[in-house]
């Protein structure tokens, strides 16, 4: 048991994390310094999945294929002063002793060993959520009166918390910038106050690609550290494998997968879990977000089949995106070739899986967005209008209006989120040409006058499969 828990620890042979460039096989491949503008091909290409499999399988108490749930929030001991020891830090997991499921679980502690093997890092400790994961490593390596660099295109709940929650709660300020400006980027850095770099790979909603080890270059040599959000891309992508000091995850997505939990994730050192857990001042042990055991166990068994997931997410957006561009729509995918940032997915993704399951449709206006997205829920079927994303059926929100409205119209501006968009999270249910020819409906009514979409027309077209609460009632109404 002891042997398992080691703080989610894996092992780290394959990766030099002071320098990426340099393998531990090949010595120093390339110790000269190249500009950090460039992209570099040095880094470990280590297939996520072979690293997931490659970690302790954890069995069952009585032999079971799965790990058992521990699902205990206190634990007993046989001599009173372990307890003390356990408090104080001198007895914890890597010795096999559990005090309290607030700092460490031994089921949640499992799901911390598989996201350490697939996001390449020594240790994970996983969270509530992903916005904890995110508050935690913000609060952990910033501190009170710190200032961040970040992207200007985040994530609507990560904007806010940087731009109004943290300057309230504790003085952490930050300077939004175009992060593939590293010019911009570097003289943002403020010698002694920036602690922090904070990038999503791929950027919600724009899909605007990090450049990661340019930019883990820039923090290793300002000696600050790079915290990246890799919720749009697991397996797709593995930042710490090409530099990044902390990957943070949102589980509640791909990585789950059923859109049944909120659950995060913080990825690093294991001087990093070590500090968000200690008793006297964690982030992590003193603010509280504890994962539930068994939502851990949950979402431990869906990673095996996570590379598949995301493969098929991968192949169906890229099939849509390029048949929505021969139809002249207006989609932004980083899949296709005159995606700004296509070159540079394709020079640090991993291969095989593809350019992620995220695509954006601009159609212009609001009311264009939102017509379409109705076709496509209430009359065609293609998909459910949601927020959220990475889920098996296919997902559709208007950012501007939704998930992105934390943002100033300023910043929506920044960001390049027009209120037109649709940000769509493909899914793989269904067929690939069922699911086309559900869009290719939807656009065609697009063209038609408003009268034709009256309920009877809806009723007589698709019938029963009209699944909406409030059609579903005019379906009832009509069909009497
Ligand atoms: C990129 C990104 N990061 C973090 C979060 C927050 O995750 P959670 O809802 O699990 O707290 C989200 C939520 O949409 C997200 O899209």
């Amino acid at each position: 048991m002891a042997e398992l828990i080691n703080f989610a620890k894996v092992s780290l042979s394959n990766v030099n994390k002071e320098n990426p460039k340099v393998s531990e096989e090949g010595g120093e491949q390339n110790q000269k310094e190249e500009p950090v503008t460039m992209i570099t091909k040095h880094f470990q290409e280590v297939d996520p999945a072979a690293a997931l499999a490659s970690a302790r399988h954890e069995f069952g108490e009585h032999g079971g294929v799965n790990m058992s749930i521990e699902a205990s929030a206190t634990f007993t001991v046989m001599e009173a002063d372990i307890l003390r020891r356990l408090c104080v830090g001198e007895l914890g997991p890597n010795e096999d002793y559990f005090v309290y499921s607030r700092q460490f679980n031994p089921t949640v502690l499992n799901l911390g060993r598989q996201m350490a093997a697939l996001e390449g890092t020594e240790a994970a400790y996983c969270t509530a959520s992903g916005m904890s994961a995110i508050t935690a490593a913000l609060l952990q390596l910033v501190g009170a009166g710190g200032h961040v660099v970040a992207s200007q295109c985040l994530y609507g709940g990560t904007h806010a918390l940087l731009s109004r929650f943290l300057v309230h709660a504790c003085g952490i300020k930050t300077t939004f910038v175009d992060m593939n400006n590293i010019e911009e980027v570097r003289s943002e850095i403020r010698s002694g106050e920036t602690k922090v770099l904070y990038v999503e790979t791929m950027s919600n909603p724009t899909l605007v690609v990090a450049n990661i080890p340019v930019l883990a270059a820039v923090a290793r040599e300002k000696g600050i550290k790079l915290i990246v959000d890799n919720t749009f891309t697991p397996m797709i992508v593995s930042p710490a494998r090409l530099g990044a000091d902390v990957v943070v995850h949102s589980l509640s997505k791909f990585i789950s997968g059923s859109a049944d939990a909120i659950a995060g994730a913080i990825c690093g050192e294991t001087s990093l879990v070590s500090s968000l857990t200690s008793h006297q001042d964690g982030a992590l042990m003193l603010t509280g977000p504890t994962m539930n055991a068994k939502v851990a166990f949950e979402i431990s068994e869906r990673l095996p089949h996570l590379a598949l997931r995301m493969k098929e997410h991968s192949t169906r957006a890229m099939a849509y995106a390029t048949r929505m561009k021969r139809l002249g729509l207006k989609v932004i995918y980083p899949g296709l070739p005159d995606h700004p940032h296509h070159s540079l997915l394709s020079s640090i993704g991993n291969p095989e899986y593809g350019y992620g399951g995220m695509l954006c449709l601009n159609m212009g206006t609001e009311a264009r967005a939102n017509k379409l997205m109705q076709h496509l829920q209430n009359v065609t079927q293609f998909g459910l209008m949601a927020v959220s994303l990475g889920y098996y059926e296919t997902l559709m929100s208007c950012s501007g209006s939704s998930t992105s409205t934390e943002l100033l119209p300023e910043e929506r501006a920044k960001a390049g989120i027009s209120l037109g968009l649709i940000r769509m999270s493909v899914g793989y249910s269904g067929t690939l040409e069922q699911r086309w020819a559900q869009f290719e409906q939807a656009l065609a009514l697009m063209q038609q006058q408003p009268k034709n979409l009256n309920a009877e027309v809806l009723c007589a077209l698709f019938g029963k499969f009209i699944i909406s609460k409030s059609l579903m009632k005019v379906h009832l109404a009509c069909t009497k």
